[in-house]
Order: structure tokens, then C-alpha cells, then sequence
């Protein structure tokens, strides 16, 4: 069931929440599919809906810092100083858990990954729940992200017990998830809030790579890693939300340096970061942002995505652009979208 969401309906969503069910709601990042964190049968029921393994771990929302307290074991200086900044907002940290927390939300890991949304609707919903929410984003397992209520009703409908609709995510991009549990912070996905606004406050953060993945609880490997340590299995990624397949459209993608990579003929899409003279007959174009805003940019690309993907263009080519500020979110979306498992 989907309804828009007014003060009548968040209540019914946070009674829904309060028993052990499924309800979708907006964040200003994308929307999320939340159940009680508190609860292991709730929980469970948000990886069977989204066919998502087990082995990856959830992020819980909290709508006030008391939760910060219950859920963690230690928040030192450095987190505070984050938090002061960027809470409410796109910025999920990886934290100590405490013994509260169900291995359910964790994937059994000893660390927890926290976010404080500031999306009204999200806020209103944690609070008439009386319980931190755990919520990943409301899409099947390794498909687009949903930025609408329409979205989440295409892939999930039927599966959930409500969709709260507020229209469109404001941000449109998941949250940067930062783990914050090592020496040194370690980057575990770009997202809606740049890097470097988190390192103008905290100082240089380290960045997952292929040859520099986080150990299993989000801390940075000392010493080199290993040629057979680099290929990202399961049991090694601490963030199985980095697996290259995450994020993707059906069709297949292609990320393009030159317009000139794409060739004639039917049948093709294109996703273009900015107005481009550049047009070809009986191509489908979508534009993230006309005047090549990457804030804009970034709201509508899982929009764009879906729209191309639901066009039967037989494959994308997307532009790729410059990987700073919230550009690099974006080429880490675009990338994923163009692995095939
Ligand atoms: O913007 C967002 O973050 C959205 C909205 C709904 O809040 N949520 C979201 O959740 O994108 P999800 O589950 O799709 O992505 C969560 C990411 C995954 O990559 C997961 O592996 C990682 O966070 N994660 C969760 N708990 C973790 C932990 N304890 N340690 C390391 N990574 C963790
Ligand atoms: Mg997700």
C-alpha cells in the first residue's frame, strides 16, 4: 500500500514499525525500507523482501543522540566533531556496537553503521517509532536505488507493508558511508556528502581501492595487501555494499571519455551530464543537469537510470565526469551500474 505521507499516515507507518513490520520512507537521500532495529524477526523480514544476503549489514537511522549513546560503546572527539557538522544529513558512520544491537543489523560484525536523516518525514517516523530504524535503501538487492515512491512500488509493492510518498529525494545519492572504528577514517562508499567537506573537519581520510580495502570491522590493513587478497569476496569486503554490481540498471551501461564512443544506430541510450550539442537521430537523452550542476546532477541520476532502463534502449553510454565533490559519488554509481556480474 502506498500513501502520501501526512501526520495521519506517519502515525499508522510508526505503529506499523512498532509491531515488527516493513514501511518504505523517504530520506533526503534515497528512500529507505525500515523495520525495528531492535527487533531480529522485524529485521529479517527487510533482508527476505530485498533478496539481500545476510552478510551484508544495515544502517540504523536514529532521529535523536541518545540512540547514538545505546547503540555504541565509545564516541570520542573526532566523531563528535562530524557529528556537529554534518547531523542531521547524508553522512553514515561506522561506529563500536553495543551489546544491544541484533548480529542481524551487523552481519555479525562488531562495528554499526549510524545515520541521523534529516528528511522531515524520516525524522517524524523515528520518533512516533519510538526505536531506532534500520533501514537499507528500498530497492532488490544490487538494482537502482529509488529516489520516488513509484520506485520503491515497482520493485517492492507487493513485498512491504506500506510506502510512505513524499515525492522525490532531495539529495537523490546514498549517504557516504565513513567508518570511523580504525587510526585513521576510511572512506566505505562516496555518497551525498563530499569528501572533502569530511576532511576539511577531520583531516585526510583514507579511500577503499582495490589494493587498500578495509579490514573486515572498517579498519585500515597495516602493511600491504596481498595479490589474493584483492579480489573482493565476500568474506574480505567489510562493506558488501562495494561489491562492483551494486546499483544496477538491467540494461547493460557503458561509461564513455569522448562523445565519439558513441556509435550510430538504434536503439541507444544516453546519459548525458550536461547540454550537449551533440545529438544523434532516434536516440533516447536523458540530461542530469542542464547547466551541468552536480547537486542537480546527483538528484537525478537513479531517476535518469530508471527512465533510460525502463526505455528498451538496448544499452547506455554515460558520460563520465570529474571525480570531485559529489562528482565522485556519481562516477562510484556509474562504474558499479556498468559491472555485470
Ligand atoms: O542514504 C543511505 O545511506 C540509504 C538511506 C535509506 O539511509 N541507505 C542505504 O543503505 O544506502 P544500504 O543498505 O543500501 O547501504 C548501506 C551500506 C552498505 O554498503 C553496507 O555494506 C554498509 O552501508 N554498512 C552497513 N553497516 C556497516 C558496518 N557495520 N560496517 C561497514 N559497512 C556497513
Ligand atoms: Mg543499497
Amino acid at each position: 500500500m502506498k500513501l502520501k505521507a501526512t501526520v495521519k499516515s506517519i502515525k499508522f507507518a510508526g505503529s506499523i514499525i512498532k509491531k515488527g513490520g516493513l514501511v518504505a520512507f523517504p530520506t533526503e537521500t534515497v528512500y529507505g525500507l525500515g523495520a525495528d532495529a531492535l527487533n531480529k524477526e522485524a529485521v529479517a523480514k527487510i533482508f527476505e523482501a530485498k533478496g539481500r544476503p545476510r552478510f551484508d549489514p544495515l544502517i540504523v537511522h536514529i532521529a535523536d543522540l541518545f540512540w547514538l549513546k545505546k547503540l555504541t560503546r565509545e564516541v570520542d572527539e573526532r566523531t563528535m566533531s562530524l557529528i556537529k557538522k554534518f547531523w542531521p544529513g547524508p553522512l553514515t558512520l561506522v561506529l563500536l556496537k553495543s551489546s544491544i544491537v541484533p548480529d542481524i543489523v551487523t552481519a555479525g560484525l562488531d562495528t554499526v553503521a549510524i545515520r541521523m536523516p534529516s528528511h522531515p518525514i524520516a525524522r517524524k517516523l523515528i520518533k512516533l517509532s519510538q526505536t531506532p530504524i534500520a533501514a537499507p535503501s528500498a530497492n532488490i538487492f544490487g538494482r537502482l536505488s529509488p529516489t520516488t515512491a513509484t520506485h520503491v512500488e515497482k520493485q517492492l509493492g507487493e513485498k512491504i507493508d506500506l510506502i510512505l510518498d513524499d515525492g522525490k529525494c532531495p539529495i537523490g545519492i546514498e549517504s557516504t558511508v565513513l567508518s570511523l572504528v580504525g587510526k585513521k577514517p576510511f572512506l566505505l562508499r562516496p555518497g551525498g556528502l563530499p569528501l572533502e567537506e569530511i576532511e576539511k573537519v577531520i583531516g585526510k581520510v583514507a579511500i577503499q581501492s582495490k589494493t587498500n580495502p578495509p579490514d573486515r570491522s572498517g579498519r585500515e590493513r597495516a602493511g600491504k595487501t596481498r595479490p589474493t587478497e584483492r579480489c573482493q569476496s565476500f568474506g574480505r569486503v567489510q562493506s558488501p555494499g562495494q561489491l562492483l554490481n551494486h546499483y544496477s540498471p538491467k540494461t547493460p551501461l557503458k561509461i564513455i571519455k569522448s562523445l565519439k564512443e558513441i556509435p550510430s544506430g538504434k536503439n541507444i541510450g544516453i546519459l548525458f551530464f550536461k547540454k550537449s550539442s551533440f545529438s544523434i537521430k532516434n536516440q533516447t537523452i536523458k540530461i542530469l543537469s542542464e547547466k551541468g550542476n552536480l547537486r542537480e546532477a546527483a538528484s537525478n541520476l537513479f531517476s535518469a537510470l530508471h527512465q533510460l532502463d525502463e526505455s528498451g534502449v538496448k544499452i547506455i553510454y554515460a558520460e563520465s565526469i570529474s571525480e570531485s565533490g559529489l562528482g565522485r559519488a556519481i562516477m562510484d554509481r556509474l562504474r558499479r551500474a556498468s559491472k555485470k556480474e
